[in-house]
């Protein structure tokens, strides 16, 4: 019996294209070559499932030109390079990595968020050119984080830990704003009070964004929302590029109209806004949230156990058009 065919897109830890390779016949990309659509295509003819990274764009002109391909299994909980509702059109199903990042992800939050009100990054440049002669009482002064008022935009799971971090572990008080808000057994959990996005806007010192990419949430801060925020206050970016207007905001940091912002995400990356390259008071980091070696590991092995549960049983572990289980495409 012919094995199915399944593409590794990008570059991943050889362990997993040894566990893929127990059930299918695998074309890896380990040199990790940069490949445009035509390549990518090129590379999917044949292919019953595709394993992405989460920067590899699925959509509808896609799919019909690898007929042959029956699943996407993203290597990311955030999936706006799918376009899910021409995958579930078609009998495609596209599966995420949600969960095993959560903890990971909350931590960086935390970690960027405190290096943002801190000014670590900009401290730390300023030592290694040499600038550090004398001590002066308001050296990097920055903001506080215990006893400050958290705002969090997008209470998913991430946004949840980062609340229960800043909560539990910094005595913050949590303001949030969501689509939709919370149980009341969720919100006591997280010890996290629902508000307006105006409110938050206007009484956070810190606001965390964590919402999930679609054209609904482009630029859920832009000009308007960095002037409601405290001059004092700062952002961080965790969630994808274009939930914020980098250009708005690089001239918000420039102008001093917020005091400091902490990016993890980019609109268009891995190029950043040259502005924001410019100005001191900003912690840029290249999309890391997630990256620790045990997390990564179990981001590939759900990537993996979509891929074998459906090619091999027709299952799925963490679906996100589960329609397609029933109706898959033939
Ligand atoms: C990372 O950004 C992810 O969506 O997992």
């Amino acid at each position: 019996m012919t094995r199915p065919k399944v593409l590794v897109a990008r570059a991943i830890f050889p362990e997993t294209i040894a566990r893929l390779a127990q059930h299918f016949d695998v074309e890896a990309n380990q040199a990790d070559e940069a490949w445009g659509k035509e390549q990518f295509v090129a590379r999917l003819q044949g292919k019953a499932g595709v394993f992405t990274t989460g920067s590899e764009r699925v959509d509808g002109e896609l799919l019909d030109a690898c007929p042959q391909l029956k699943i996407c299994a993203n290597m990311a909980v955030g999936y706006n390079n799918f376009d899910v509702d021409a995958m579930t059109a078609r009998g495609v199903l596209a599966t995420n990595a949600p969960d095993v990042l959560t903890e990971t992800t909350a931590d960086f939050g935390f970690a960027l968020l405190m290096a943002t009100a801190r000014r670590i990054a900009e401290s730390e440049h300023y030592l290694r050119r040499g600038e550090w002669t004398r001590w002066r009482f308001d050296m990097f002064a920055g903001s506080d984080i215990h006893g400050s008022t958290l705002g969090i935009i997008g209470m998913g799971r991430i946004g949840q830990g980062i609340a229960r971090r800043g909560a539990l572990g910094f005595g913050m008080k949590v303001i949030y704003h969501n689509r939709s808000r919370l149980d009341a057994a969720t919100e006591a959990q997280c010890q996290a009070i629902y508000v307006g996005k105006e409110e938050l806007l206007r009484t956070a010192d810190h606001v965390v964004l964590v919402v999930p990419y679609s054209p609904a949430s482009h630029h859920t801060i832009g000009a308007a929302e960095l002037a409601l925020m405290k001059p004092s206050a700062t952002l961080v970016n965790i969630a994808r590029g274009g939930i914020v207007d980098d250009a708005a905001l690089a001239a918000a940091l420039r102008d001093k109209r917020i005091a400091a912002a902490g990016l993890d995400v980019f609109e268009g990356e891995p190029k950043v806004h040259p502005d924001l390259l410019t100005v001191p008071n900003v912690v840029l980091t290249p999309h890391i949230a997630s990256a620790t070696v045990p997390t990564r590991r179990a981001m590939a092995d759900l990537a993996v156990d979509n891929l074998i549960a459906y090619l091999t049983r027709g299952e799925a572990k963490t679906p996100l058009n589960p329609a397609v289980l029933s109706a898959p495409r033939k």
